[in-house]
């Protein structure tokens, strides 16, 4: 038999230690933030029905054509949810009217059979968040607000945010039919992908890496060139919201987004740091047909991966935020291991963390180990301590140490309590 492998799958990975205080740190942070915006969590399933997400996603795109994880059972096809937002309609269409209005946030894994890379990954994990409710550009703002709120919250400085509009539902069609108009004389320049998107998805035409495709797309004209009055206000009415906000951007008459249930308002969020795959986070507005309802909304969903990849190139080490103990208890004997014990199970008790060996072995162990687990104190006793019921405490960072009651023991670690 083969040796198993200790690896996870290709494209995967795991969080471990030290880096998983950083990941626990982003969230913690980010929930605090969702919470002043008045946003509640919102837990889907990891597996939805296929037809969820081709239906919501649109069935030429990218992520429905070649990236889903599906799994096909005898009664019914499952996919592996490949972004948030399809699972979180699908749930706000349950709830009927009085979902309008409604603003949630997620946190968890999604899958996509990309080619791993850097920053691309075939299972990572995004943190996004859902508006529900009707076009209003000030909507639109705030969620890109809220974004920028939560990236200034983690110390991220070198985040810009790239705007654009698709204008409304309706108009999709004078914008596609404009663009294939124009470029129509250049099909046979366009890369073997745009040539198939010139029919069934030609705006991802114009966010093609291909050098060619890019310079007959820098050449085009504006989408909101073939758009109503209608889509064109709703975007400077989105512009005037972020200035009033305080939030800066560029816009991008290039940017489209790889998703078809997108209108209006679309953006990205980039990073200088992360490389290739340099979008950071991805939003805009969208209307979802769920069954009889059309459900409108604006959100954005940032990849995790990326936030820390991003953190990371600007000097934020995953160390600062690993979980040290607050006490180590070194026992000298058997007595003194059965006295730290139950003291280790009081202070824990107290919300204090607490670290200690089952094996008493030699002080110069001990205090080895609790050096490297980083204890800001150490707790020391031997048979003499216990008889006389004191403590050694030393302050690892002092270097300092000194010998107390238990009266006083509680004090200095919590100062608020009575004893
Ligand atoms: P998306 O642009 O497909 O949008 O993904 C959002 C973010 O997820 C990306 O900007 C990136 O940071 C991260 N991401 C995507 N694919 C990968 C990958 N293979 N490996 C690592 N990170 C990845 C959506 O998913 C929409 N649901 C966003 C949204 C919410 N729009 C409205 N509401």
């Amino acid at each position: 038999m083969s040796e198993m492998s200790s690896k996870p799958l290709n494209g995967m990975s795991d969080i471990g230690s030290p880096e998983v205080g950083l990941w626990q740190h982003l969230e913690a942070e980010a929930r605090k933030v969702f919470k002043a915006f008045c946003f509640d969590e919102l837990r889907t399933p990891v597996m939805e029905r296929t037809e969820l997400f081709v239906r919501s996603l649109g069935d030429a795109t990218d992520v429905v054509q070649k990236e889903m994880y599906t799994l096909e059972r005898s009664r019914y096809s499952a996919t592996l949810r490949p972004e948030g937002t399809a699972g979180v309609i699908r749930h706000i269409a349950g709830l009927g009217q009085d979902a309008n209005g409604s603003r949630v946030f997620y946190i968890g894994p999604m899958f996509r059979a990309e080619r791993p890379q850097a920053g691309r990954k075939r299972q990572f994990h995004q943190l996004g968040a859902e508006m529900i409710g009707e076009a209003q550009p000030a909507a639109d703002a705030e969620c890109i607000a809220m974004q920028m709120a939560l990236l200034k919250r983690w110390g991220m400085e070198n985040a810009s945010v790239q705007l654009n509009t698709r204008g409304r539902a309706e108009d999709m069609r004078a914008v596609a039919d404009g663009l294939r108009e124009l470029i129509k004389p250049q099909l046979g320049e366009l890369c073997e992908d745009c040539c198939r998107r010139f029919d069934t998805n030609i705006l991802r035409v114009l966010d093609c890496k291909q050098k060619r495709c890019a310079e007959i797309a820098a050449a085009l004209p504006a989408m909101t060139e073939f758009m109503s009055e209608e889509s064109r206000e709703y975007f400077t009415a989105v512009q005037r919201w972020l200035d009033i906000l305080g939030v800066e951007y560029t816009v991008n008459p290039l940017l489209v987004r790889g998703l078809d249930y997108y209108e209006h308002t679309v953006w990205e969020i980039r990073h200088g740091g992360l490389g290739a795959q340099d979008a950071l986070s991805g939003g805009g507005r969208y209307r979802i047909n769920h069954g009889r309802n059309d459900i409108q909304g604006v959100g954005f969903a940032l990849g995790l991966e990326r936030v820390v990849m991003a953190l990371k190139s600007e000097g934020i080490e995953a160390e600062q935020f690993s979980s040290k103990p607050d006490i180590y208890l070194v026992s000298l004997g058997e007595t003194a291991l059965q006295s730290n014990a139950e003291l280790a199970m009081q202070l824990r008790s107290k919300g204090l963390s607490c670290a200690m060996d089952w094996r008493a072995r030699s002080m110069k162990a001990q205090m080895r180990t609790a050096n490297k687990t980083g204890a800001a104190h150490v707790i020391i006793r031997g048979d003499n301590e216990v008889e006389e019921q004191v403590y050694q405490v030393k302050d690892m960072a002092e270097g300092t140490q000194q010998t107390v009651k238990l009266e006083q023991l509680l004090e200095l670690f919590l100062p608020s309590t009575e004893g």
